[in-house]
């Protein structure tokens, strides 16, 4: 397990490169954490850390969201289950294609799809702690 603090907002990119530094030749993470814990502002990070010139985090987010980082030229996708109400939705979005492209996939409320997760996802929990903070847990 890895343990990376996020102390606050204004050093959030630095944290996110820690969390880059550890992800080794994994590409599926899925992020565990409460509403409103930070999951979509640090995969924003991530992304944008990644090289990520346009991450979408409005109210227009579908399920999948697909950026090209600008340095590299890879692609991520960032989905977030949560409207998610049957796994047939998941199924008809074409969920495989995503996931097994070899692409960085980050996965909001991954608990909604978890056994469509592939066997080597990533666990990671976000958790708010009592002084604001967030603590990041990679399962690894
Ligand atoms: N590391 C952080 N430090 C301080 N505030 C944060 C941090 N991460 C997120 N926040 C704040 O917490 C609020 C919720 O963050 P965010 O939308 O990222 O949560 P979430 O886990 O994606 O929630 P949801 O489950 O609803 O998708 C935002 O107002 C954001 O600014
Ligand atoms: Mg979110």
């Amino acid at each position: 397990m890895t343990t990376i603090q996020i102390p606050s907002l204004e050093t959030i990119r630095e944290s996110a490169r820690t969390f880059i530094n550890n992800m080794g030749d994994n590409t599926i993470f899925a992020f565990y954490g409460k509403m409103g814990s930070g999951k979509t502002t640090f995969i924003k990070a991530l992304c944008e850390e990644l090289g990520v010139e346009d991450v979408v985090t409005s109210p227009t987010f579908a399920i999948v969201n697909e950026y090209r980082s600008a340095t590299t030229a890879e692609l991520i996708y960032h989905f977030d289950f949560y409207r998610i109400k049957k796994l047939e939705e998941v199924y008809d979005m074409g969920y495989e294609d995503y996931f097994y492209s070899g692409s960085l996939c980050l996965i909001e409320w991954p608990e909604l799809i978890e056994e469509l997760l592939p066997e080597d996802a990533v666990k990671v929990f976000i958790e708010e702690q009592p002084d604001g903070k967030r603590e990041v847990r990679i399962e690894n």
